[in-house]
């Protein structure tokens, strides 16, 4: 792509983007010294910008005497300006490895315009270079943003913006921006507070996503909204989450949970296509309900096989403990069986269980076939047709976990996914989405035994289940909807409830008093009775998909300034203490030593 538009009064090119063409021009450059080497009196520089690297020489049958001495004492990472010459490189110095390696800039000129002391970390420059520790490398970010892999996906980054901007706007949605000094919006983390000046005692929520805010845009007639949006969550850090990220988020009205779909598909596409990736032409869908029972997640990893079976009906009967208690309290033996796994050694199996363990399995149990025989600790208890029941050949390894299905799916969850691990079986190319769909509304909260919202409390029932919201609460499924792409989550949505009377329902059955939905929600209830057309969205994870796009193994590859696993941004320093005299503008004393 020309970089000629990119020309200053400073500067003619940039240093990575000069080729053969420009052999014989004159050219000036702005860069930072990415190597430097000394052949005694002769200095060759690698000068790095955003576009690459090129090298400089500085020879002294060209270059002013002092201009070559000021070229040998150059610092690393310092920034220089360079005037010179584009010259072809002779024939043995070639360097095939670089884009700019057929010429270099033979200088006539230099000016030291941003000296440097020595860099903290490395400036790495291929992909496979070792870098230094994370947390270091995150200490001194503006040095790792140097790097040319954080650049492209910071580069990356901003052209997935730029196309979802144009995805959206050409498909009729208007961007408008929502409040960030706000009031909670219920997302399931927990908020970030700001504390009032002016009103002592009162405090704004951060925004956890702008959905109350784009229900009301709805109701006010703007009938397709979206917004590149901030979100706070103060909630455990994972590798795929961080407590201020980005969403695209979107709203429509008039629309089903199909319309949503049709749209999040197409703009999908245009994201991937960007990228250079294909998206297949349908996405496949799949119940929450089928999800858990096959795969034990809502957001399954269909890569790779190793579907979860029941098992309990080979069990029934056995002289077990284990498994007799676990069915006579009415929950379930479910398994996978893993091709080839009988080949795993013990040591293996038993940190595959201490995985299950993690998940709250109480345990493993384990059988493998070979040579036509069932062998392991729980072999004695199956009767001769097992291994034919269980669908066993050679070679197999089964693992089971007796109990509840609250308990076994999330402990196969993790088992799947540890044995896919080891057994190679995740193709790192393949590109499996998934829409899973007909979420439950209500889960039950084991402390309390009372019902949360699996989505958000604003999520409408399906019209057909209306009828169970008071007597069977637990198997009213949503109009909900998540996008799963190779076992993240991306994005999820739901149609929205619009009948202030059904809405005042899903409120009680949450335990949200009329007094407290009024003073939560209040704004919202008085929209929806305001003519509240049907509406829906969903919101994507957009540094999550820039992660997916930029092939990146975490968050902090894709965003500039990230915090870490432990919500601190370790360049800046936050969050940091404040004096006394501010805490107290804000009507705030802190109890307790916290140093
Ligand atoms: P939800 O809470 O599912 O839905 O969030 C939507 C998407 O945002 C991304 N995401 C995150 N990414 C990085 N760090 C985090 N801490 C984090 N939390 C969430 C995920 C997720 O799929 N208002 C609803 C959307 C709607 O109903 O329209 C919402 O926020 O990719």
């Amino acid at each position: 792509m020309s970089t000629d538009h990119l020309a200053t009064t400073q500067r003619t090119h940039l240093c990575g983007a000069l080729r053969a063409t420009d052999i014989g021009k004159r050219v000036r450059l702005g860069g930072w010294v990415h190597r430097s080497r000394d052949l005694g009196g002769l200095t060759f520089v690698d000068l790095r910008d955003r576009a690459g690297i090129v090298q400089v020489s500085f020879d002294p049958q060209n270059c002013p005497a002092e201009v070559c001495a000021a070229a040998a004492a150059l610092g690393l990472e310092s920034v220089v300006l360079v005037e010179g010459e584009v010259v072809a490189r002779p024939d043995a110095m070639r360097n095939p490895d670089l884009p700019t390696g057929d010429i270099e800039v033979r200088a006539s000129s230099l000016s030291v315009v941003g000296p440097a002391t020595p860099p903290a970390i490395p400036v790495a420059r291929a992909r496979n270079e070792n870098l230094a520790a994370e947390e270091l490398r995150l200490r001194h970010r503006f040095l790792d943003l140097r790097r040319p892999e954080l650049q492209e996906n910071i580069v990356l980054r901003h052209r997935l913006m730029q196309v979802t901007r144009r995805y959206l706007s050409e498909h009729g949605f208007f961007e408008i921006e929502t409040p960030v000094l706000t009031k909670p919006t219920p997302e399931g983390a927990r908020d970030y507070l700001v504390p009032s000046r002016v009103h002592p005692g009162e405090f704004y929520a951060l925004p956890q996503s702008p959905q109350l805010y784009k229900q009301l845009l709805m109701i006010s007639g703007f009938d397709r909204y979206f917004q590149i949006a901030r979100c706070f969550r103060d909630e455990d850090l994972r590798q795929d989450r961080q407590p201020e990220f980005t969403q695209i988020d979107i709203e429509a009205s008039f629309v089903g949970a199909e319309d949503i779909m049709r749209l999040s598909a197409g703009l999908i596409g245009a994201l991937w296509r960007e990228a250079g990736s294909d998206v297949p032409s349908t996405i496949p869908r799949m119940t929450y309900a089928d999800a858990m029972e096959r795969f034990g997640s809502d957001r399954p990893d269909t890569r790779y096989d190793l579907e979860i079976v029941d098992a309990s009906d080979v069990f029934r009967g056995a002289d077990f403990a284990i498994t007799r208690a676990a069915l006579e309290a009415g929950g379930r033996v479910r398994g996978i069986r893993v091709p080839g796994g009988a080949a795993l050694s013990r040591k293996q199996v038993d940190e595959i269980e201490a995985e299950a363990k993690k998940a709250g399995a109480q345990g493993l149990l384990r059988v493998k076939m070979t040579n036509g025989a069932l062998e392991g600790p729980i072999a004695k208890f199956l009767s001769p047709d097992a291994a034919a029941r269980l669908g066993l050949s050679d070679g197999m390894l089964a693992l089971f976990v007796a109990g509840p299905d609250r308990v076994s799916n999330p402990a196969l969850d993790r088992v799947r996914q540890d044995v896919a691990r080891r057994m190679q079986l995740v193709d790192s190319g393949a590109s499996c989405f998934l829409w899973v769909t007909d979420f439950p509304m209500f889960d039950r909260d084991p402390a309390t035994g009372g019902l949360t919202s699996v989505h958000h409390p604003f999520t409408s029932p399906r019209p057909d289940d209306l009828a169970l919201l008071e007597s069977a609460p637990e198997r009213v499924r949503a109009q909900a909807y998540d996008l799963v792409f190779n076992g993240t989550e991306l994005g999820g949505g739901s149609i929205r409830i619009s009948d202030p009377r059904v809405q005042a329902r899903v409120f009680t059955l949450l335990g949200i008093d009329e007094a407290t939905a009024q003073a939560r929600f209040g704004f919202l209830l008085e929209g929806l009775r305001a003519g509240a057309p049907p509406h829906g969205g969903i919101a994507f994870g957009f540094d999550r998909i820039a992660m997916q796009l930029a092939n990146a193994s975490s968050l902090r590859d894709v965003i500039a300034f990230p915090k870490t696993t432990a919500a601190r941004a370790l360049f800046e320093g936050a969050p940091s203490t404040v004096p006394e005299a501010d805490l107290a503008d804000l009507h705030i004393s802190i109890n307790g030593d916290h140093s």
